[in-house]
C-alpha cells in the first residue's frame, strides 16, 4: 500500500528541497513496532543534513531519497512479534533511526521498541515528539559535565530546544543556573528558574562572575569567548559537533577541562522526561506546530537560529 505521506529529499538543498512523496507503509521485523506517527519533532540536524552538511549527509549522499526526522510520537498500529513490549494503540515517543537513519517526516514509520517510550494520557503528541532528542541531549550534557548541586552552570542558548531543557533540568540539580538568550527571551528564563545573560552585551562571559560549568549549544566563536568566564579547572561540554575539536583544543590551552558529545538513545531517561511533562516537573516550549506538507516553512524558520523551544511537524490524519 503506498499511502504513507512522507517529506523527502532527492538532493541536498534549500528547504524546499522537502517534497512530500507517498510511499509504501513498512513492515515491523521481529523487533520492531509500525507507528502511526502523529507528531515528528524538528532538530537542527535535520536542517544540516538536509542541507548537506555533516555525517549523517555523508553518509546518505549515495542513498537518495532521505527522510529526515529523528523525534516521533505516535500509536502502534503493528507489531513484528507477539512478545512486543508494546500492544497496538499503544501511545509511544523515542529518538529512532539516530544518526543517520532517521524517517520520523512520515505517516508512518518502523521502529526497534527497544528505542521507544510510553507517552502519558495527560500528554499531547505534539509535546511527546518534541522532547526525546532535545531532552536527551540536555539530560546527558548535564552528565557529561557532571553537574552538582550549588554549582554555577552557564548554558549557552539557554531559550532554544535543547537550552530550556537543560536549564530546568539543571535547576532541578539545584544548581545555581544562568543562560545565555537575547533579551526578547529573558522573561522567558526568569520564568524557568534561570539568571538570563545578553550575549549581544560586550563581556557577556565574565560580567556574572566565574562559573563551574559551561554548557555549549551554540559552538564557536560563542563558546571560545565563554571559555573566559569559566574559573580555573572549570568544565565545558560542547555539544554542536562541527566546531567540537576547535572548542576542546582552545579549552586545554587555556588548561580547562572539555568534553564533546553525541545524544544517545535512552528509553529510560526518555521515558523519565515524558513522565515529568505528565507530572509538571517540567515544560516543553512549542514555537510552532506546522502540518507535514509545510516541513520546509519549519525549517526555514529554524535556520534563523532564533527558535525558543522547538517546532513539530503534525501528520495528517489518515
Ligand atoms: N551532539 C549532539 O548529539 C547534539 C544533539 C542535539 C543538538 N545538537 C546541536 O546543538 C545545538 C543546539 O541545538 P538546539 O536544538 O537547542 O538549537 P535551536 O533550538 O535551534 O537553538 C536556538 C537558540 O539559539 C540561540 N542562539 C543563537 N545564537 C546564539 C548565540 N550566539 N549565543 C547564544 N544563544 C544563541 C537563540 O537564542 P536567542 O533567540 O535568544 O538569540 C535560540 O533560542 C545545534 O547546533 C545542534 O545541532 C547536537
Amino acid at each position: 500500500m503506498s499511502n504513507n505521506l512522507s517529506l523527502a529529499i532527492t538532493e541536498f538543498g534549500a528547504p524546499e528541497v522537502l517534497t512530500p512523496v507517498n510511499r509504501p507503509i513498512p513492515s515491523p521485523s521481529e523487533e520492531q513496532v509500525l507507528i502511526q506517527v502523529k507528531a515528528a519533532g524538528v532538530n537542527p540536524i535535520d536542517a544540516k543534513t538536509r542541507a548537506g552538511l555533516g555525517w549523517a549527509a555523508e553518509h546518505n549522499r549515495d542513498h537518495l531519497p532521505w527522510v529526515p526526522g529523528y523525534d516521533v510520537a505516535g500509536v502502534v498500529v503493528a507489531n513484528g512479534t507477539n512478545e512486543s513490549k508494546f500492544d497496538v494503540g499503544d501511545r509511544v515517543a523515542g529518538m529512532i533511526g539516530f544518526p543517520t537513519e532517521g524517517g520520523g517526516y512520515s505517516q508512518y514509520v518502523v521502529a526497534d521498541a527497544g528505542l521507544l517510550s510510553t507517552v502519558p494520557p495527560s500528554v499531547p503528541m505534539v509535546d511527546a515528539a518534541a522532547v526525546p532528542l532535545a531532552g536527551l541531549t540536555a539530560w546527558q550534557a548535564l552528565e557529561h559535565g557532571k553537574l552538582a548541586r550549588d554549582e554555577k552552570v552557564l548554558i549557552l542558548a539557554g531559550a532554544g530546544g535543547v537550552g530550556h531543557l537543560a536549564v530546568q533540568l539543571a535547576v532541578r540539580l539545584g544548581a545555581q543556573v544562568f543562560a545565555t538568550a537575547s533579551e526578547n527571551n529573558h522573561a522567558f528564563l526568569r520564568q524557568l528558574d534561570a539568571t538570563p545573560i545578553d550575549y549581544h552585551q560586550p563581556h557577556w562571559a565574565t560580567a556574572n562572575g566565574e562559573f563551574d560549568l559551561v554548557i555549549d549549544l551554540v559552538g564557536v566563536d560563542t563558546a571560545i569567548d565563554a571559555l573566559a568566564g569559566l574559573k580555573t579547572g572549570g568544565r565545558i561540554v560542547t555539544v554542536p559537533t562541527n566546531t567540537r575539536d576547535t572548542i576542546t583544543s582552545a579549552a586545554a590551552e587555556r588548561g580547562l577541562k572539555a568534553t564533546g558529545m553525541l545524544v544517545d538513545p535512552n528509553t529510560w531517561q526518555t521515558q523519565r522526561l515524558l513522565d515529568m511533562l505528565d507530572q509538571g516537573d517540567l515544560k516543553i516550549d512549542i514555537a510552532a506546530v506546522y502540518p507535514l506538507e509545510q516541513g520546509a516553512q519549519a525549517h526555514k524558520a529554524l535556520e534563523t537560529g532564533h527558535t525558543r523551544g522547538k517546532r513539530v511537524l503534525e501528520m495528517p490524519s489518515t
